[in-house]
C-alpha cells in the first residue's frame, strides 16, 4: 500500500493506493486560510499536521490492515509558502502562502537584481518564497533572526512525518533561490535574498527517497514495516505525475483555487519575460512550463459567498451547452495576477453590468473571465514556442460541463476529460511513493488516465469568444491604471 498526501490551500487530501496504483480509499480534511489584511494569505502549519493526523486516523479506522501494510508515502503541496522554523523546529509565524502579495515591493527589487532571472529562469513573483523572507526581515526582524530553516508547506509536513529537513526540485524551483537548470540551490540567489544555504533543506528528486516515517507514527497507525517517504512534488508537478504528463506536447489545464495551464518539457527552456513559469519536474532531467492565474475556482467561491448560493447552485442555473459569450465581462484578478501581467496591485472587475443581470449572468461572466485569463496563459506559452497537443482538464471547475466547453472554445483546444476516479496531485504523490520505494520504471508507474470524453472547441462560436477575449484584454490597462 502507498499513500499520497496533497496539502492543498483549502485542505489535505489523502489517497491510499495499492502497489499498481489503483485507488483504494480517499479522505479529505479542511483547514482555514485567513486573509488578515488586503493581499495577505496565511495558514497555521499546525492545522496541516492536524488534518494529516485526522486523514490517517480515518483511513486507519476504515481499513486498518491496509494501512498496516503501508510501504511508502508521497507528498504533494501548494507551492511557494514560507514556513519559517527555529533551531528547535518550532514554527515562528503563520505560513505566508502562494497567493499572498504583501511582498510585491521586495519581489520587484529582487527581480531587478542582476542574474536573478538568469539563475532561476523566472520572474521573481510576489507569491514566490524569497521576497517573503525579505518582507519578514524588514517587518518582523526578531522573527527573521531566529530562522533556522525556511520550508515549503509539504516539506514542513515531511519534517513532522520523518524528522528530516528535506526538499525536492519541483517545489524548490518556485522559491527563487534555486538554480532551476542545475537543480541545486544557488548561493548567488540565496545571498541576494539575504538567506544562506544552511537555512535551506537538503534536496532530492521527487521520485527519490527523502526519509522514513518516524517509528512513533508507524506504531500509532499499526504499520508493520518501514515506510519510505518520497521527495514528492509541488502540486502542479504532482498533478502532471498523476495525469502522465512528461513529454513535449502533453499538458493539462487545472481549474483549482488557482488556474494553471501546464506543458511538460524535456529540457529547461525558460523565458522569464513572458511571465511563464519554468520549473523542474518531479522526475530527473525533466522540466515544465506553466502559466498561472491566481484565482480560478477562487472566483466562483467568492461569487458563491457573496450571493449566498453554492457554486453548484450557481453553475446549475446555466444551460448544459454554451450559447455564446455574455455581454458582461469579468476580470478575475481578485488576488492580483501572475501570468501574463505580473501585477500584484491590480484587482478584478465586472464591466458592463446591467440592471437586468442576475446571478446566472454573473456566474457565466466569472466562468468566461477565468477562461479568458487562461487564454492569456496559452498566448504566453505559445510565445515561448511551446505547443500543446493533448490537454487534460482537471480541478473542481472541470466538473462543470459548461465551464469545460467554454474553456475548450476560448483556448481553441480539445480538452480531455478523464474517466472518473483520481488523476490529480494526490495520485501523483502516491505514484512518486511507488517510484521511490520500488525503483520501478517511471513510464510504467505514471501512465495517463483513461479518457472518458474529449470536449471539442465549438467552431460555430469560436469567433464570438475570440472577439470577447480581445475586449477582455483591452480592459486590463484601465484596471491597472485604476489600481496604481
Ligand atoms: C503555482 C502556484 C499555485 C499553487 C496552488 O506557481 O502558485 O498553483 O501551487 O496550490
Amino acid at each position: 500500500m502507498y499513500l499520497g498526501l496533497d496539502l492543498g490551500t483549502s485542505g489535505l487530501k489523502a489517497i491510499l493506493v495499492d502497489a499498481e496504483g489503483h485507488v483504494i480509499d480517499t479522505v479529505e480534511h479542511h483547514y482555514p486560510n485567513p486573509h488578515p489584511h488586503h493581499g495577505w494569505s496565511e495558514q497555521n502549519p499546525a492545522d496541516w499536521v492536524k488534518a494529516c493526523e485526522a486523514a490517517l486516523d480515518d483511513l486507519h479506522a476504515r481499513a486498518p490492515d491496509m494501512v498496516g501494510d503501508l510501504r511508502g508515502i508521497g507528498l504533494s503541496g501548494q507551492m511557494h509558502g514560507a514556513t519559517l522554523i527555529d533551531a528547535n523546529d518550532t514554527v515562528l509565524r503563520p505560513c505566508i502562502l502562494w497567493n499572498d502579495t504583501r511582498a510585491a515591493k521586495e519581489a520587484a527589487w529582487l527581480d531587478a537584481q542582476p542574474e536573478m532571472r538568469a539563475i532561476t529562469g523566472n520572474i521573481v513573483f510576489p507569491g514566490f518564497t524569497a521576497p517573503k523572507l525579505l518582507w519578514v526581515e524588514t517587518h518582523e526582524p526578531e522573527t527573521f533572526e531566529k530562522i533556522a530553516k525556511a520550508l515549503l508547506p509539504k516539506d514542513y509536513l515531511r519534517l513532522w512525518l520523518t524528522g528530516e529537513h528535506m526538499g525536492e526540485m519541483s517545489d524548490c524551483a518556485g522559491t527563487a533561490w534555486l538554480d532551476v537548470g542545475a537543480r541545486d540551490w544557488s548561493d548567488t540567489a540565496l545571498g541576494t535574498g539575504h538567506m544562506r544555504r544552511d537555512q535551506m533543506p537538503d534536496l532530492c528528486e521527487g521520485s527519490a527517497v527523502s526519509g522514513q516515517l518516524r517509528d512513533v507514527l508507524r506504531q500509532r497507525w499499526g504499520i508493520k514495516g518501514k515506510v519510505t517517504v518520497a521527495g514528492g512534488a509541488g502540486d502542479n508537478a504532482a498533478a502532471a505525475c498523476g495525469a502522465g504528463c512528461f513529454a513535449e506536447g502533453q499538458g493539462f489545464v487545472s481549474l483549482g483555487t488557482s488556474g494553471v495551464l501546464l506543458a511538460a518539457k524535456d529540457r529547461f527552456a525558460p523565458d522569464a519575460a513572458s511571465a511563464v513559469h519554468s520549473f523542474c519536474h518531479a522526475v530527473p532531467d525533466r522540466w515544465y512550463q506553466m502559466g498561472v492565474i491566481l484565482a480560478a475556482t477562487d472566483c466562483m467561491n467568492w461569487l458563491s459567498r457573496s450571493l449566498g448560493q453554492t457554486a453548484a447552485d450557481l453553475t446549475g442555473q446555466l444551460p448544459e451547452r454554451i450559447t455564446g459569450p455574455s455581454d458582461l465581462v469579468f476580470l478575475p484578478y481578485l488576488s492580483g495576477e501572475r501570468t501574463p501581467h505580473n501585477d500584484a496591485q491590480v484587482r478584478g472587475a465586472f464591466v458592463g453590468l446591467d440592471v437586468a443581470h442576475g446571478p446566472a449572468d454573473l456566474t457565466q461572466a466569472v466562468i468566461e473571465g477565468v477562461a479568458f485569463a487562461l487564454r492569456d496563459c496559452l498566448a504566453a506559452l505559445s510565445g515561448t514556442g511551446t505547443q500543446l497537443e493533448t490537454v487534460i482538464a482537471m480541478g473542481g471547475g472541470a466538473r462543470s460541463a459548461y465551464w469545460v466547453e467554454t474553456l475548450a472554445t476560448v483556448l481553441g483546444l480539445p480538452l480531455s476529460i478523464p474517466a472518473g476516479g483520481e488523476f490529480g496531485a494526490a495520485l501523483g504523490a502516491a505514484r512518486l511513493a511507488i517510484a521511490a520505494d520500488t525503483g520501478g520504471p517511471l513510464e510504467e508507474i505514471m501512465t495517463p488516465p483513461r479518457i472518458a470524453q474529449t470536449v471539442a472547441p465549438r467552431a460555430d462560436l469560436a469567433d464570438a469568444y475570440h472577439a470577447r477575449w480581445q475586449r477582455y484584454r483591452a480592459l486590463y490597462p484601465a484596471l491597472r491604471d485604476t489600481a496604481s
